[in-house]
Parts: C-alpha cells; structure tokens; sequence
C-alpha cells in the first residue's frame, strides 16, 4: 500500500492545442459537449480527488479564447490554463513541461500526461497506473493488449496476418519523472506521438500497465457517440446507485 507522503505527489499535463482535424466537426473535438459538459473537462474531472494530485496544467493553444471561460463555468481545482500550445503534440508537452517548472516542480516529481481527448478515463485506471509506477525506476503507461488479429496492408489488400502476441496500443496518462521526460522530449524526433515513445529512443523501458478499453482516445467524429453513451451509462448508474 502506497502511504500519502510527498513521494506520493503527481502533476498532470494536459496537452490541450490540437485541432481536431480527423472529427472534423466544425471546432476542437476537446469542446465538443459530452452530456452538456466539454470533453475536456470530462478528462479534468477524473483526476480531481485523486490523492496526490498537485499542481497541474492544460495546455492549450496561444490563440485559444474559450478555455478560460469553460474554466470559469466549470472550476477545476489544482489545474491552471497556459496559452502555449505548440505546432505538435509533443511540442505542447513540453510547453506544459515548462509552465510545470516555472510553477517551481522539482526535476525528480511524477508527470502524468493525458490526452484531453480521452475523456472515459476513470480515478480507478489512474489509481492503478500510480500504484504500479511510483515504485518504478523509469515509469509507464496506461496500455491495452492488443485484443484484434493484426494485418499489415499494401495497395488496400492483405499483405500478412502479424502475430499479436506481446502487442499493446498506447494510451494515456502516461507517466515520467519530470526531468527525464523533458530531455527525453527536447532530444526525441518530429515521429513521436506519445511521450512513452520519447523515453525509449533515450534507451529507457517505460513500465505497461493494463488499461481498459473505454479509455479509447476520442479522434472521429463517431467516437464522440461511443463516448456520450459510455458517460450517460456512468451518470444513469450513479444516479441509481444514490
Ligand atoms: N495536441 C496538442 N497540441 C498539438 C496537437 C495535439 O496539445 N499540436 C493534443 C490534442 O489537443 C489532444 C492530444 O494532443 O488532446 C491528442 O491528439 P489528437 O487526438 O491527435 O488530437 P488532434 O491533434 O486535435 O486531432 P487530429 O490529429 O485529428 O488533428
Ligand atoms: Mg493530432
């Protein structure tokens, strides 16, 4: 059992600036409203009483003007907002990296970076990823064994049928000490797409931690219905459970 002193202390960075090109609905998917609240703040509020939680940040773009008002309408404790989203994800991240040490984090504090478009995750899955990483050298993700076969394409058919086993995909939060992660940002390649992928071109081996489903990233316009009845399934049950 992992006791509450300061080496149980977390921060968050939410990279928050993308555009939201592949759901193409009209404006960033991160405001799309999910059961009248914004995706975003459904991915805040999971963290929220999570113990531990510190000082944390929402990236999001320089020309970004509707933050403030979501944060104003729906108060998030512990999170404050910096206006310098960059040109890629992993260019935000490090943009909230430094906001985190400006704020005056140690290099050695614990990271957890979260998709702002993964607004299904749960207390639970962070607790789990905590308990499994806070004993940890390196640190680690949130990952789901790869549950389908896997083909690898050419010209639009089947090229072979790839062995599964041992595959996982990627989700987030994703956690680092924060000094690690930063250098391992400031000398990872254009390709990254994750901060797991930073940390293993620096030659270190993040930690998996089995995740669920549902935490799946919000990325075309369907998967804004997939999620809006996952979360009025959550509030019917909460409702009953009351
Ligand atoms: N993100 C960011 N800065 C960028 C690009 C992405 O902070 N320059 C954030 C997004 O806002 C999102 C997370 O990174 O919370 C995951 O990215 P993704 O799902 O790819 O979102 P978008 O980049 O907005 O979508 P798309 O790739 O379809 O344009
Ligand atoms: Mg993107």
């Amino acid at each position: 059992m992992v006791t509450d002193t300061p080496d149980r202390r977390f921060h968050v960075v939410i990279p928050c600036a993308g555009s939201g090109s592949r759901a193409n609905i009209g404006a960033p998917k991160q405001y799309a409203l999910l059961n009248g609240i914004p995706m975003v703040v459904h991915a805040v509020r999971s963290f929220q009483g999570v113990r531990g939680l510190s000082q944390s940040v929402l990236v999001v773009a320089p020309d970004d003007s509707a933050m403030v008002d979501v944060f104003k309408q729906w108060p998030q404790p512990k999170f404050f907002v910096s206006h310098t989203g960059g040109a890629t994800r992993a260019q935000s991240v490090l943009a909230g990296l430094n906001a985190l040490k400006a704020k005056g984090v140690g290099p050695d504090e614990w990271v957890l970076v979260h998709d702002a478009a993964r607004c299904l995750l749960t207390p639970q899955l962070i607790e789990k990823l905590l308990l499994a990483c806070l004993v940890d050298k390196v640190g680690g993700l949130l990952a789901l064994p790869l549950p389908d076969t896997l083909k690898s394409e050419s010209n639009g058919r089947v090229d072979i049928t790839l062995d599964r086993s041992g595959k996982w995909l990627a989700q987030t939060p994703q956690m680092f000490r924060l000094e690690m992660l930063f250098q391992a940002l400031m000398s990872a390649d254009e390709s990254v797409t994750d901060e797991a992928s930073a940390m293993e071109m620096s030659g270190l081996s993040p930690l998996l931690v089995p995740s669920a489903a549902f935490n799946f990233k919000v990325t075309y316009a369907e998967d804004l219905q997939m999620a809006q009845a996952i979360l009025a399934d959550r509030s019917v049950s909460t409702v009953l459970a009351t």
